[in-house]
């Protein structure tokens, strides 16, 4: 993995770390930053995968896991990875027929997709590669391009559930962008499974870095809408002791989360979970719709064992 492309998250994915990308880059290892060099990296929440791509882009990777719960989203990285060009094929005739038709043209062509895409949830064996993949990937970015709020979003029986969103002229295939990112998943691993599988992955020298799910704010947000799984405070227990496994191993971790204590000061969830370890409250612009106010700063957790 020596050459360095110019990637960005291909997906716009609930819980995107793009806007604190600063603040984790400056609290990498020291002797990472130093050598510009990762021997072993792991992600075991990766989403849209902001804080891999940016590291791709900076330093020298030697050895890289991606694990996440969620088939699709798996099954569309695989797709990026092993086939850009059927890719990119296909997502520029569905861009065409979006972009030329009027609006009631885009609805309808956004609700076809939507219901192609639910009704062979169930014909996809998401364990075998096939040509199927690459119309199932081209589907699902197309639905995360022009859905409502641009988000990946399934219901309970794993069906994608967004409404048609507005944007004028959404670029469904950012063809030089997909190129880079294939490039950069040249050589990764890319595993659909729970978090708890990087265990096998991590040595002495790795670098880990944890995403969870978001703990909601309050009672009234709920950001956890990934996977058809939610993600409680037992799994909030079972990383925590993964985290303390791994450190015991000698692993470098850094991980990121809600800070509770935005919606209620005296909830230390966290703060005791991970005593111990270094945690730090940083501010990050994030959606809380707390109050009817929609945007505004919270801070968000970055706990590290070094
Ligand atoms: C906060 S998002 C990660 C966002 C990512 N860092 C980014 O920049 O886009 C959390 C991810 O965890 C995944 N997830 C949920 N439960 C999981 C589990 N038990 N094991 C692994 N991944 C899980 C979700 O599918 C989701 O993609």
């Amino acid at each position: 993995m020596q050459n360095r492309p110019q990637a960005k998250p291909f997906l716009k994915w609930a819980g995107g770390k793009t806007q604190l990308l600063a603040e984790l880059s400056s609290r990498l290892p020291d002797d990472i930053k130093e050598k510009r060099l990762i021997e072993s990296y792991i992600e075991p929440f990766l989403g849209g995968g902001a804080l891999f791509f940016y590291l791709r882009k900076h330093y020298e990777i030697r050895d890289a896991y991606l694990l996440d719960l969620n088939r699709e989203l798996i099954l569309t990285y695989k797709v990026v990875q092993e086939d850009p060009d059927s890719l990119i094929s296909y997502l520029n005739e569905l861009e065409e027929k979006y972009r030329s038709s009027d609006k009631e043209g885009r609805r309808k062509l956004f609700y076809q997709i939507r219901t192609l895409y639910n009704k062979q949830m169930k014909e996809i064996n998401h364990n075998d590669y096939s040509l199927k993949w690459v119309e199932r990937a081209g589907q699902l970015i197309f639905l995360n391009k022009t859905c409502y709020n641009g988000l990946f979003r399934q219901n309970k029986k794993g069906e994608f559930n967004v409404p048609h969103g507005r944007y004028k002229n959404p670029t469904i295939c950012d063809v030089q962008n997909l190129r880079e990112v294939s490039l950069a998943l040249q050589g990764v691993k890319l595993i659909q499974a729970d978090f708890l599988q990087a265990k096998s992955f991590v040595q002495r020298k790795s670098f880990v870095y944890f995403d969870p799910p978001y703990r909601p704010l309050s009672a009234t947000s709920n950001f956890t809408g990934y996977a058809k799984e939610d993600f409680d405070d037992a799994d909030q227990l079972r990383l925590a002791n993964l985290f303390i496994d791994l450190d015991k191993a000698g692993a470098s971790l850094m991980l990121s989360n809600s800070d509770p204590k935005n919606s209620d000061e005296t909830d230390n969830f966290f703060d005791e979970l991970y005593s111990g370890f270094s945690i730090e409250r940083v501010l990050a612009n994030r959606n809380i719709n707390r109050d009817g106010k929609g945007r505004g700063k919270v801070t968000e957790l970055i706990i590290r064992n070094y």
